[in-house]
């Protein structure tokens, strides 16, 4: 499974991908207002980062516009995806700039049926809000089980399951259960992986009684 970190803040991803724990980067309107500072340069600053695919999404709503957008986020770097709403425009744009070549993220999407158009449109990705349709009391993993196994069902649909709008570890670990191709994960959640209380506890126990020999290894 592929894990993207899901910001803008480039200490966050510098710090992490000097982790190994960086296959990628995405990136959305609100995240690059959150950074505070201009988006060509942040994005250019991320993809020297990262070798992976970074996205950056348009913010027109035409589809015109969407697509010169789209054209100049990629001309910023050879790893930019271009990230576009899960709307007609969205995947006019996606289907056009799919076939210059570029990778696109389809976002926005809350069902099945959307995912289907977007894998038709040749999205690189789909990015199922696994989190926003919990906060409303919808089951977001189970959307992302409905995509996985409708894309198994058709081999010739290259686009890769990308689980956005994760809250927690739990939502990666069912992902992952479920055999989504990516997660992308705000950096909290990814140092939230890490930790168990009873490895912290198990590594102290073993210190005090490795402690107590007088030994050293070096
Ligand atoms: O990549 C999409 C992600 O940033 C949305 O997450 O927490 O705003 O639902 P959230």
């Amino acid at each position: 499974m592929k894990f993207f970190v899901d910001t803008a803040e480039v200490s966050e991803i510098r710090a992490l991908a000097e982790a190994g724990l960086v296959d990628g980067v995405t990136t959305n309107p609100s995240l690059i207002a959150k950074s505070g500072r201009n988006m060509a340069e942040v994005i250019a600053e991320i993809c020297a980062i990262t070798p992976g695919p970074v996205s950056a999404e348009v913010t027109a709503t035409d589809f015109e516009t969407m697509l010169a957008e789209g054209r100049y986020l990629r001309g910023i770097a050879k790893n930019v995806a271009v990230k576009v709403p899960l709307t007609e425009a969205g995947l006019r744009t996606c289907r056009v700039l799919a076939g210059e070549g570029t990778p696109v993220n389809v976002t926005l999407c809350f069902s099945p049926a959307q995912a289907l158009l977007a894998a038709k449109a040749g999205a690189a990705f789909i990015s199922p809000f696994v989190g926003r349709l919990d906060d409303i009391s919808t089951d977001g993993m189970s959307l992302i089980a409905d995509i996985v196994q409708i894309y198994r069902n058709y081999p010739a649909l290259k686009t890769e399951v990308l689980v956005a709008s994760v809250r927690h570890p739990i939502h990666l670990v069912q992902a992952a259960k479920l055999g989504a191709h990516v997660a992308t994960l705000p950096p909290q959640v990814i140092r939230q992986l890490l930790k168990h209380p009873l490895t912290d506890s198990g590594l102290a126990a073993f210190l005090a009684d490795w402690k107590k020999t007088g030994q050293s290894i070096l």
